[in-house]
């Protein structure tokens, strides 16, 4: 009997997979960061398709409150059976997204193949304007979340993946978007997405800024449709 061992998970856009040399690696984190509506969470949810597609559960930590059963059925199409595979948590403030990451090495099985947090950051800005002079400890938080998951990804040989929001940086006068809180993610992150508007609403540029194999970035640009976010060619 073959028996095939999940290394990679497809993003589903083949030129990401290309530069990634096949998707995202189990033992990996992951980061998806962009502006609004780039696309992040349609990603994330194709990588979680694709790892049900291989029988592996995938965790889905929803902590904008954003999934759409809708969208994920639209992405699965053909393997609509396969929707059960993907658990659903929804923590409501950072408090809770702190006890859900805290409980990952028991809740997480051999059968999981990948962890999504959807947007690790966004409780985390919430409780930060709440409480500005707790910043520096939130932000520790933070990082020790991301720490806690990149270790699980790791002993556990699953792919972790984080998607972020942005703010703009300012770098000698000029003006550049960055992850929320870039420093912790950036420092935890394997491979790094960076998901950028473009003129048509519907194309974004899409960048891997990291990866576990090359150094360069290399970017492309993706089409958001109906089934997803795929290659966008021009003819
Ligand atoms: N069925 C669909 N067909 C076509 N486009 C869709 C469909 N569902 C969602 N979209 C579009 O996909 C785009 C990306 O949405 P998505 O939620 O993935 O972005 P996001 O980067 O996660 O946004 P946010 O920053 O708000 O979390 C949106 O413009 C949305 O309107
Ligand atoms: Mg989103």
């Amino acid at each position: 009997m073959c028996v095939t061992v999940l290394q990679k998970i497809s993003t589903g856009c083949e030129s990401i997979d290309n530069i990634l040399g096949g998707g995202i690696q189990f033992g990996n984190v992951g980061l998806i960061y962009g502006e609004p509506e780039t696309g992040k969470t349609t990603l994330a949810i194709q990588c979680a398709a694709n790892c049900t597609r291989q029988n592996y559960k995938t965790l889905f930590i929803d902590c904008d409150g954003t999934f759409s059963a809708r969208r994920m059925s639209q992405i699965l199409s053909d393997d609509l059976g396969k929707a059960e595979l993907v658990i659903l948590m929804k923590p409501e403030d950072f408090h809770e997204q702190t006890v859900v990451v805290d409980q990952l090495p028991e809740y997480l099985t051999k059968s999981f193949g990948l962890v999504i947090v959807d947007t690790m950051t966004s409780l985390y800005r919430v409780k930060v304007a709440e409480s500005p002079s707790r910043t520096f400890e939130l932000n520790r938080e933070l990082n020790r979340q991301m720490a806690l998951s990149a270790q699980i990804a790791r002993t556990q040989k699953i792919a972790v993946l984080v998607t972020s929001q942005v703010r703009s940086a300012f770098h000698d006068a000029q003006v550049s978007i960055e992850p929320v809180a870039t420093r912790v993610l950036k420092f935890w992150a394997d491979t790094i997405i960076a998901l950028k508007p473009t003129g048509n609403s519907q194309v974004i540029k899409a960048t891997v800024e990291k990866n576990p194999r090359k150094m360069h970035p290399q970017t492309c640009r993706l089409k958001i449709t109906e089934t997803g976010i795929h290659e966008y060619s021009v003819r």
